[in-house]
């Protein structure tokens, strides 16, 4: 969810990723100089131990340069930067739009009326906000498969006419009638698709097609199923819940299910008031609930903190889900924590056992890995069904001099005990954020996506921005001030094993226009005047193992240029060079970047076109664009593209 834009309930993450952190985690004001040193013995160039603006972006990358690539470079003609009503791609590609907001998705699904329509429609049809998207190849062809996709949140100002914040918060108006829209336009969307003579169609009546919504029936596994905090007036088991909230981005697993990652679900829950007497009040304080981001709580009482204390211990998880069963109960998976999933990083490590990395997403979070206890069985799928129910989730602590440590989230150990309020496993997962804080975790620039180079097993964490971070609180993997365009760190699991206790990491670049010296951005010198991008948030890893950007914090007013998906070199005498191969249109940002198996298609997910920035304010009655319809009759929707090569071939080959 993008975090520069102007109207305050549209902001979230602006206004909702405020600081909550304990920690006491380690601020290292003074040894980014330091680290710096370390630098500067490795390459016996840099004579400053400031956190010099003064070291050339070449010096650094010369520093931690490696050997020569045998990535093979990106081929194609750069995109220009730029801000307009529409989307580009380099010559010789084609996007095509796969699937918009309000398309059908189940086959008794209406044709899509902005002006009329109904919770009942909006259930059958394709969900707003599209984020992440998964491809998941039936009989193992790249051109046939399953698409799943996150519908993050809704913007009630572009979805319903008449809705302008100029009036103040957009739901001031909302009714009923409109919220179950919303809750019907949130969650996640199955459906098949297919290439045929090079362009990608859904496949009509597919038996996959399917909708998940804020009303879906879901399971809750793991260490908090059942535990007293997950037990409400409607499920006084604590085993299950209805729906999933915010969903950002995921993955797939090897197994063939699709984790999908609830990210600011604070912002659905109501009474304000209420939260300081609240029985969890410190709990909530630290998750920043309820934010009254949206007005559900006004019609359905679980969203309303005091009616339900426990409802918002059942959101903020990864949830799980079988695409090749449409009759299968998500599964939200406690073991994984409660945080603000950005996103999950799916790796199968080396020993056989399954690792995920996530990131929360709120300035002065953390980043997260878990690894499962067992093997994943490639033989068995059904053996895999509960094998993220038991593991051990950790936490990152980055130090000066280029090691990392991952801590255990374990009850029983360290401070992880009942004396700390933590009387057993599943407080430490509801609660894993004031767990973190007391392990002393570092406290990072807003961690958006976490992936990792499946050819390298190198590990990228994009850490999006952070415009709270002080001078006396930068430290090593934080290192500048009022971050506004954030950072990539490149992670190096110890000896290769992503389950090891220990790691090292680099900067592998510190974004932004490298044209403005202030800023210390670190781009290969290279970079072209397009190439360079601020706020990095989704990230992917093409079939040739090569990394691509997208971005979400980019305008007119502040970077000159519109979010879009960045080819970035992370190898050889290139390294930290950047390429602009999409541009969105105006207001939009981009999520769910993802390849075929055969680098021919790349699916992006364009995410709220048209939303107010510093170009200003955006509405259903008038936009600023009416992307990708272009009729005076339609608001933007968010959608889907399929870029291609015309004529075929790998892409940026
Ligand atoms: Fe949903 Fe952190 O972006
Ligand atoms: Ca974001
Ligand atoms: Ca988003
Ligand atoms: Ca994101």
């Amino acid at each position: 969810m993008s975090s520069q834009h102007l109207p305050q309930s549209v902001a979230f993450e602006e206004a909702e990723d405020a600081p909550t952190s304990r920690g006491c985690g380690p601020t290292f004001g003074d040894v980014v100089a330091e680290r710096l040193s370390r630098r500067d013995l490795m390459s016996g160039m840099l004579a400053t131990t400031a956190l010099s603006l003064a070291v050339s972006p070449a010096a650094l990358l010369t520093a931690c340069a490696e050997a020569p690539s045998t990535t093979p470079s990106f081929t194609f003609e750069e995109v220009a930067a730029g801000s307009d009503t529409t989307h580009y791609v380099p010559d010789g590609y084609r996007a095509d739009v796969l699937v918009r907001w309000g398309d059908p998705v189940l086959l008794e699904a209406p044709a899509f009326d902005p002006k009329a329509q109904s919770a009942d429609a909006q259930a059958r049809q394709f969900g707003y906000n599209n984020d992440y998207i998964g491809f998941l190849p039936i009989d193992g062809r790249p051109d046939h498969g399953l698409l799943v996709v996150n519908h993050e949140y809704s913007n009630e100002e572009l979805m319903f006419s008449g809705h302008s914040p100029k009036d103040g918060k957009p739901f001031e108006k909302m009714n009923e009638a409109l919220v179950a829209i919303e809750m019907m336009a949130h969650g996640g969307t199955v459906f098949e698709v297919l290439r045929k003579d090079g362009a990608w169609s859904i496949v009509s009546g597919s038996a996959h097609a399917r909708r998940i919504t804020a009303e879906t029936p879901m399971r809750i596994a793991g260490p908090a199923a059942g535990h007293v905090r997950m037990r409400t007036k409607a499920n006084p088991d604590g085993l299950a819940v209805r729906g999933m909230l915010n969903n950002c981005s995921g993955a797939v697993t090897p197994w063939g299910t699709w984790l999908t990652c609830e990210e600011n679900f604070n912002g659905y829950f109501w009474n304000k008031a209420a939260a300081k007497d609240h029985p969890h009040a410190v709990s909530l304080q630290r998750y920043g609930a309820p934010a009254e981001r949206y007005c559900w709580g006004r019609y359905h009482e679980r969203f309303d903190v005091a009616k339900e204390p426990n409802e918002v211990h059942r959101f903020g998880w990864i949830v799980e889900i079988d695409p090749f069963e449409p009759n299968s109960v998500p599964v939200k998976r406690t073991a994984l924590g409660r945080f603000k999933h950005e996103a999950a990083a799916n790796v199968m490590n080396k020993d056989g056992r399954f690792v995920v990395y996530s990131g929360d997403d709120q300035r002065f979070d953390y980043v997260y890995r878990f690894v499962t206890r067992d093997k994943v069985d490639t033989a068995n799928r059904a053996a895999n069904r509960d094998i993220l129910d038991h593991g051990t989730l950790y936490v990152a602590r980055f130090d000066a001099d280029g090691s990392g440590v991952w801590l255990p989230l374990e009850h029983g150990q360290g401070p992880l005990t009942a004396a700390s309020g933590f009387k057993d496993q599943g407080d430490v997962v509801i609660d894993v954020r004031l767990a973190a804080d007391l392990l002393g975790a570092t406290r990072m620039d807003r961690p958006e996506d976490v992936e990792a180079n499946p050819k390298t097993g190198k590990v990228y964490i994009m850490l999006t921005n952070n415009k709270d971070r002080k001078d006396i609180a930068v430290d090593a993997a934080n290192p500048r001030a009022v971050n506004l365009d954030g950072h990539i760190i490149e992670l190096t699991p110890d000896g290769g094993d992503h389950a090891a206790p220990t790691f090292r990491w680099e900067i592998l670049v510190r974004c932004g226009d490298p044209g403005k010296p202030e800023i210390g951005a670190t781009f290969n010198p290279a970079t072209s005047p397009s190439g360079w991008f601020s706020s990095p948030d989704n990230c992917m890893f093409d079939a040739d193992g090569r990394m691509w950007v997208a971005t979400d914090g980019n305008s007119a007013g502040r970077t000159g240029r519109t979010d879009g998906l960045w080819a970035l070199e992370t190898t050889g005498p290139a390294r930290g060079t950047a390429k602009l191969f999409f541009r969105c249109p105006v207001g939009a940002e981009l999520c769910g970047p993802c390849a075929t198996p055969d680098n021919e298609t790349f699916f992006v997910a364009v995410q709220h076109p048209g939303q107010s920035n510093d170009a200003g304010l955006s509405t259903y009655d008038d936009p600023s664009t009416r992307w990708p319809d272009f009729r005076f009759d339609m608001p933007p929707r968010p959608a889907i593209l399929a870029i291609t090569k015309k004529g075929g071939g790998r892409i940026a080959s």
